[in-house]
C-alpha cells in the first residue's frame, strides 16, 4: 500500500526515486537500479525528457519500428511506428508491399478546420445576446490580434465565431463556437489561448453595456477549450484495383477473397462488437505513427471513436465496395495533427521520424497516418478472412515467450524452426524449451506467463 506524501513534486529526482523504492518495492535497490538503468547516457538529453512531464523517475521504452514500401500519392515513404504490440509493423509492411504493385495508397485531406468553444451560462434574454453578437465578435477579434498575428502570417487564424443557443438542452447554456485554421500545428495552445481571451472580451462588452440587466451581466464562463472532436479536420485514404489483381503468391482466389473481405467490412459497419475490434486494428496503425511523430494519440483516438458513432451507432471507420469489377477500400477519419510545436522539436526520435517521412506538412502527415490505418485494417481483414489471425500473431508470440524464458539466439532459431508448422501454445513452448535445456518443466505459474 502506498503511503501519503507531502510536497512530493518539489523533491529532487533522487529523493523521489528513493521514496518510491523504499515504500513500494520488496527489493528497493533493484528497483532503483532498474529505474536508473533506463536513463539516457547523456544527462542533457535525460533532463529534456525529465521536463516533458512532472515527477519523472525514468524513461518508458517502446520499440520504434519502420514499415517501408508505402506508396502514398505516388511518393515512397518508410513509416516510423512506435508500438509495443507484435505483428503491427509486420502487417503494415506487408500491406504496403501488396499495394505497392497495385497503385499504392491515394489520400487527400477533405477539410482542415479545428473547433473550440467558450461554454457559458447567460441568465437572461438570449435575443439580446444575439443582437450584441456582431459587436462582441468584433471585440473578440480585436483582442486576439496579438495572439493570431503569427498564425495569420502563416495563412491560418480564426475562421469564424458563432453564438450557439443550447438552452433547449441545458438551462441558460450558450456557446461561442469558434473555428480555426492552425496550419502545421495541432493548435491546442493557440486555440485555448484565443478562447480564454475572447471570453474576457465578451464579459467586458456585456458588463459595460447598459442594455443588459445586472443578472445578465453576471454571466458565467464555465470553460474555454478546444474540442478534440474534429469532424471538419478530415482525411480520406483509399486503395483500389481490379478484383483479379487481388490474387497473390499464396494462390488466393481473388473473387472469393474480395467477397469475404467485403462481408467483413459490412459486418463491422453494422455490428458494434465487431466494429470496436475492427477500429482497434485501424488505430494500431494510426497510433503507432502518431506516437512516433510526437502527436497526441489520445486526442486522435477520442476523435476517431466519436466520428465512428456520428450516425447514432458505433460503426466501421473503413468501407469497401465491389463495383464494375473493382475492389475499392477506403478510410475516412478525423486527424488533428501537428508537425511543429509540442514534442516535434524536442524529442530527438520524433525529429528523426519526421525527417524519415521527408518532413511532411500537417496535411501530408494526415494522408500518411490515414494510409497507415487503412494498411493495418487491410492486413488484419486479409488474415482474418483467409488464414486466420493467429498464424501471424503466433510467430511473434513465440518470440515473446522465448524472451521471457531468456532464450539464447541459437535457441530462438531452433524453436522458430521447430514451431514453424505448429501453434506455439505457452505450455508447449515451455515444455520444449525445458526438455532441450535438460531442466525440469516448472509447475504451472512458476514461470512468468504472457498472454497465451
Ligand atoms: C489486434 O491488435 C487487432 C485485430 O484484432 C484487428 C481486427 O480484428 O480487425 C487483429
Amino acid at each position: 500500500m502506498s503511503k501519503k506524501v507531502k510536497g512530493f513534486s518539489k523533491w529532487s529526482k533522487k529523493g523521489k526515486i528513493e521514496w518510491l523504492a523504499q515504500n513500494h518495492f520488496v527489493h528497493p535497490e533493484k528497483a532503483i537500479e532498474t529505474f536508473t538503468s533506463y536513463w539516457h547516457a547523456d544527462p542533457s538529453v535525460q533532463k529534456r525528457h525529465d521536463e516533458f512531464i512532472e515527477n519523472t523517475v525514468s524513461n518508458y521504452f517502446l520499440p520504434l519500428g519502420v514499415a517501408p514500401n508505402f506508396s502514398i500519392n505516388d511518393k515512397m515513404y518508410t513509416l516510423p511506428m512506435a508500438i509495443e504490440e507484435s505483428s503491427v509493423v509486420a502487417a503494415a509492411a506487408k500491406s504496403a508491399q501488396f499495394w505497392l504493385h497495385r497503385g499504392g495508397f491515394k489520400a487527400h485531406v477533405l477539410s482542415n478546420t479545428k473547433i473550440g468553444h467558450i461554454h457559458f451560462l447567460f441568465y437572461g434574454d438570449g435575443a439580446k445576446l444575439e443582437r450584441y453578437s456582431d459587436r462582441i465578435q468584433t471585440e473578440m477579434r480585436k483582442d486576439t490580434e496579438r495572439l493570431t498575428a503569427n498564425m495569420e502570417a502563416r495563412g491560418g487564424g480564426i475562421l469564424s465565431i458563432q453564438l450557439v443557443d443550447k438552452t433547449e438542452h441545458l438551462a441558460d447554456y450558450y456557446q461561442w463556437e469558434v473555428r480555426f485554421d492552425t496550419r502545421d500545428s495541432m493548435g491546442a495552445n493557440f486555440i485555448n489561448s484565443c478562447l480564454e481571451q475572447m471570453s474576457k472580451s465578451m464579459k467586458r462588452i456585456v458588463e459595460a453595456s447598459s442594455e443588459f440587466t445586472a443578472e445578465e451581466k453576471g454571466l458565467d464562463v464555465v470553460m474555454c477549450i478546444l474540442s478534440n472532436y474534429t469532424p471538419e479536420c478530415l482525411v480520406r485514404a483509399e486503395v483500389r484495383c481490379r478484383i483479379e489483381e487481388l490474387e497473390d503468391k499464396n494462390g488466393i482466389d481473388p473473387q472469393e477473397f474480395a467477397r469475404k473481405f467485403h462481408q467483413a467490412v459490412r459486418i463491422a459497419e453494422i455490428e458494434p462488437y465487431r466494429a470496436t475490434t475492427h477500429n482497434k486494428g485501424i488505430m494500431n496503425g494510426v497510433d503507432a505513427v502518431i506516437l512516433a511523430t510526437g502527436n497526441d494519440f489520445r486526442a486522435v483516438e477520442a476523435a476517431c471513436h466519436t466520428y465512428a458513432s456520428r450516425n447514432g451507432q458505433y460503426s466501421s471507420l473503413t468501407h469497401c465496395t465491389l463495383e464494375d469489377g473493382y475492389f475499392t477500400f477506403w478510410i475516412e477519419i478525423p486527424l488533428s495533427l501537428g508537425v511543429v510545436g509540442g514534442l516535434t522539436q524536442l524529442h530527438p526520435l520524433v525529429k528523426l521520424s519526421l525527417e524519415m517521412l521527408g518532413n511532411p506538412n500537417a496535411q501530408e502527415l494526415m494522408c500518411i497516418v490515414a494510409s497507415s490505418g487503412l494498411a493495418q485494417n487491410f492486413a488484419a481483414l486479409r488474415a482474418l478472412t483467409t488464414t486466420g489471425i493467429q498464424k501471424g500473431h503466433m510467430k511473434m508470440h513465440l518470440f515473446n515467450i522465448l524472451n521471457q524464458l531468456e532464450a539464447t539466439d541459437e535457441e530462438k532459431d531452433h524453436f522458430t524452426a521447430f514451431f514453424a508448422d505448429k501453434v506455439p501454445h505457452h505450455a508447449d513452448v515451455v515444455a520444449a524449451f525445458c526438455e532441450r535445456r535438460g531442466i525440469p518443466v516448472p509447475l504451472v505459474g512458476a514461470l512468468k506467463k504472457g498472454n497465451s
